[in-house]
């Protein structure tokens, strides 16, 4: 029987609790699994794309059907150099799908034998986004139970790096 291998692709900026739970379950489910790191156009990133890979390395240490790469083309050439028969995505809510949906057609209509699939990461993850993730550390909130410890710690030191400490008002 032919093994079936899928690419996850996400920009992973910075890798999330959600991510991790897709990732073990699209680990179960495909042969072998791609996570590919890129870069949205759309998005800046906080973190370089080898920092993004590490935190995700580090955090599927251990499941041995999954790699991690980065890649900067066209998704669909990525999974074509990958020889994957799957994209892997994840849904949240229905406010993800009107995007995915687009992507998922366009990419089919650029590679048509690649098939796109959904699978969405536990009820406790729905929420959890990379962009809330960075808006919450920037304002030194708790993201510690979203995110790998690694990354928790990441977030603390690069957002911390010239921002003045908050200083307190002296009671008068
Ligand atoms: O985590 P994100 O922001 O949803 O990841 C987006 C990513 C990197 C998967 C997406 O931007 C992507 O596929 N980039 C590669 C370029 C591409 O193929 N775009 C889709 C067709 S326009």
């Amino acid at each position: 029987m032919t093994k079936i291998k899928a690419v996850y692709p996400g920009s992973f900026d910075p890798v999330t609790l959600g991510h991790v739970d897709l990732i073990k379950r699209g680990s179960r489910i495909f042969d072998e699994l791609v996570v590919g790191v890129g870069d949205n156009l759309r998005k800046g990133a906080l973190f370089s794309p080898e920092e993004r890979v590490e935190f995700i390395k580090h955090a599927v240490k251990g499941i041995k059907n999954v790699k991690v790469v980065p890649f900067s083309s066209l998704l669909v050439e990525f999974a074509r150099k990958e020889s994957a028969h799957v994209i892997l995505k994840g849904l949240r809510a229905v406010s993800d799908f009107d995007y995915e949906l687009q992507m998922s057609l366009i990419n089919r209509r650029m590679a048509t034998k690649l098939e796109t699939v959904f699978m969405m990461p536990s009820e406790e993850f729905s929420f959890v986004s990379s962009s809330l993730i960075k808006e919450i550390a920037s304002h030194r909130g708790n993201v510690s139970s979203m995110v790998p410890d690694e990354v928790q710690e990441a977030l603390v030191e690069r957002l911390s790096q010239g921002k003045p400490t908050r200083s307190r008002k002296k009671k008068q």
